[in-house]
């Protein structure tokens, strides 16, 4: 039987009502809240043939640069506890086939599309954005300032507030669709990071990347990533990027989308219930290629059974639910202030469900 094409309101078994899983995202309306990670699903038309991509909340395409990279020497890949390092160097197609070629494959399949943009330079990306910022079909746009596994124009190249804020000014003119960016696990730079792409026009900010991590190999004297380090995913990052997406959302009022270590649906309530709009499915791609779908469809019975009727009600239940100040809902109340008042509503309300 085939899939409906958007899921957004999808009934549980055994009689439970149905729960609005629909998300916005600045200009871009996704129909669920669940997307493929950037790097982990291909160009999206590579999974086509396993699964409707169209029911994804969005998919989420491999960081495209100006020319096509050939990514980093092996050893790429290795295997770690509970997680995966990784070290691909940004290996795409470049902005000429992605936009001749894999674009509209991606489109003619259905898909909710964000496409990821890198550069090594701020004009690497207006150059980026202005030939693709006006392309039909084209939902957003992740900007991804945070690649671990790079020489040039990567995380530390970009992990400059000043340098986000101005770069996003240039980029935010360039497109009407929704403007991304995606930022490192760097805990203690987080909050300025994330204000200054808000302060920078950013519609929503996606929290996290990998981390950098290394692997030896004692009985061959090597290490097992080529390079030396890479990008950690998977599990052994939960706990760190949930308390990194808490803090993202902590930090603006835009939406904030989870990245990191997203197995299984209960894994994606937790990170909506830390305040996350939507979450990026990314490792559990290598394991199971239908896995995005596979949380998508595990999302509704757990929030229908706590008499959950709409997912924006169980955002951010979990955030420290703050006394509200009598001046929060006030004309000089902060959008922030006001933004944390509302969960902390919301905290409130579902606490006295359970
Ligand atoms: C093999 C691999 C390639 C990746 N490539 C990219 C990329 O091109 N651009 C990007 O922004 N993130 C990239 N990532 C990071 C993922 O999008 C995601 O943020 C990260 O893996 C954490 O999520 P996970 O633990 O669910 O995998 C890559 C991750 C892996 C494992």
């Amino acid at each position: 039987m085939k899939r409906p094409a958007k899921r957004s309101a999808v009934a549980p078994p055994a009689a439970l009502p149905a729960v609005d899983l629909r998300v916005r995202i600045g200009p871009l309306e996704l129909a669920n809240p669940v997307v493929t990670a950037s790097g982990t699903f291909g160009y999206g038309d590579e999974y086509a043939h396993l699964m409707d991509v169209a029911a994804l909340g969005a998919v989420i395409t491999k960081t495209v640069t100006v020319k096509p990279r050939a990514g980093n020497a092996p050893q790429r890949i290795a295997e770690t506890p509970s997680g995966m390092l990784n070290s691909i160097g940004l290996e795409n197609v470049g902005l000429e086939r992605f936009q001749a070629q894999k674009l509209p494959t991606l489109r003619a399949l259905g898909a909710t599309i964000i496409a990821s943009l890198g550069g090594e330079t701020p004009h690497e990306l207006e150059h980026l954005l202005g030939a693709l910022g006006g392309e039909p079909g084209v939902g957003g746009f992740e900007i991804n300032f945070s690649c671990p596994n790079v020489a040039k124009g990567g995380t530390r190249y970009w992990a400059v507030p000043r340098r986000l804020e101005r770069t996003l000014r240039r980029l935010r003119p360039l497109t009407q669709a929704a403007l991304i960016a995606k930022l490192p696990p760097e805990m203690a730079l987080l909050p300025d990071l994330a204000r200054a792409c808000e302060a920078g026009g950013a519609d929503a900010l996606t929290a996290v990347n990998t981390f950098v991590g290394m692997s030896v190999d004692l009985s061959h004297m090597r290490f097992r990533i080529g390079r030396g380090t890479g990008g950690l995913s998977g599990p052994a990052i939960k706990p760190l990027a949930l308390a990194c997406c808490a803090e993202a959302v902590r930090s603006v009022t835009i939406p904030v989308m989870g990245s990191g270590g997203i197995m299984n649906a209960t894994d994606a309530l937790e990170f909506i219930a830390v305040g996350a709009t939507a979450v990026q499915v990314g490792t559990l791609s290598f394991i199971r290629p239908r896995g995005a779908l596979e949380v998508l469809d595990g999302l509704v019975a757990p929030l229908a059974a706590r008499g959950v009727r709409r997912l924006a009600d169980w955002r951010g239940c979990m955030l420290r639910a703050e006394p509200a100040q009598p001046a929060a809902a006030g004309p000089s109340s902060s959008p922030r202030k006001t933004a944390r008042a509302a969960r902390a509503a919301s905290a409130a309300r579902l606490q006295r469900k359970a």
